[in-house]
């Protein structure tokens, strides 16, 4: 009885990833986004280039129906399946993805994905282009930092500055400001979130005790605090000898001790060795019992 209950179970599981694993649903406001520009033959020419080298791995030559024997299965693009979905829900899943595809986000500029899409359209005789949308243009901030260090001060100094709207650059005041220090593992916030003054400064006292590397150079990064993202950042990285000198052994050098097993103590290796078998020995007692099932059954009949 109990064993019957456990395949409901994993019965229900494997249904209810199944399902999640089959939707992919894209959002209304990016079924409705439409290209910014009228397509041409140049930008089909472009995405069966693209096509050829991201895309035909999986998805088979248009119009071919031999796309890759996937799960699910990814179907030809030519096809109705994919050509009756607006221009903007192919450009979402493109730009996102979804397991076993690539999110395009990053491999594709936002103009290729848009030729793919016109590569796509010149199988599909039916199609019309909707009338192109130019992308809006940005109207939040534009924020550039730098960084140096202020000897005299002896504090890091992050200037902002920003494109105004006449193409001059100025300096931009009000900017929240984040200092990190690069450590073996991520980076470390230094100080608080500093907003920029009126000649677009933000200083950062720096720990006097913050150990660097051998020469005690440290690897800091600026970026702006903008959560809400009403601005277009650009962050600044600097490499500053204002550490305290320091000749650590790096994770891989013999000397730190969990990099070896020579170096591991023995109590380490003792529970490792324990809970390997420990994980063994139930697997295989749920062998055995499965297989006392079978044999039970077998007497039954
Ligand atoms: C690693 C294999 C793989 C690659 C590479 C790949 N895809 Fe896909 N693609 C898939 C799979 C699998 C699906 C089906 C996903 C689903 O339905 O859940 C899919 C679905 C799609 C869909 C939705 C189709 C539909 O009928 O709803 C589009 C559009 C698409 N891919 C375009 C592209 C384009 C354009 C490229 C190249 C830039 C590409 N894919 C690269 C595997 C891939």
């Amino acid at each position: 009885m109990r064993f019957k209950n456990l395949l409901i179970i994993i019965f229900i599981c494997s249904v209810g990833t199944r399902v999640a694993a089959q939707t992919w649903i894209v959002p209304d406001d990016q079924k409705a986004v439409v290209a910014p520009v009228k397509f041409t033959p140049d930008m089909q020419k472009q995405g069966e280039q693209l096509y050829s080298k991201n895309c035909q791995s999986c998805h088979g030559n248009m119009g071919k129906d031999n796309w890759a024997k996937l799960t699910p299965p990814p179907g030809d693009l030519a096809k109705d399946k994919a050509q009756k979905q607006t221009d903007g829900e192919i450009f979402y899943r493109i730009t996102t993805g979804k397991i076993p595809m690539p999110e395009f986000r990053n491999i594709l500029s936002e103009d290729e994905r848009w030729s793919l899409i016109a590569f796509m359209r010149s199988f599909n005789p039916k199609y019309v282009q909707p009338n192109p949308v130019a992308k809006a243009a940005f109207t939040g901030r534009i924020v550039t930092l730098a960084m140096q260090y202020s000897d005299p001060m002896k504090k890091v100094l992050v200037t902002a500055t920003e494109q105004l709207k006449d193409g001059q650059k100025g300096l931009a005041s009000g900017v929240e400001v984040m200092l990190f220090v690069k450590r073996y593992f991520g980076k470390m916030q230094v100080g608080d979130i500093k907003t920029t003054n009126a000649k677009g400064e933000a200083a950062f006292e720096f720990p006097a005790d913050l150990p660097g590397n051998k020469e005690g150079y440290v690897e800091l990064t600026a970026t702006v605090n903008d959560p809400k993202s009403v601005m277009m950042t650009t962050p600044a990285n600097a490499n500053l000898a204002i550490g305290v000198p320091t000749d650590k052994p790096s994770l891989t050098a013999t000397r730190a001790w969990w990099s070896t097993r020579a170096n591991a103590p023995v109590w380490i290796l003792l529970t490792y060795t324990l809970s390997v078998l420990i994980v063994w020995g139930f697997i295989g007692y749920i062998v055995m019992s499965i297989l006392r099932i079978k044999k039970l059954s077998k007497g039954d009949a």
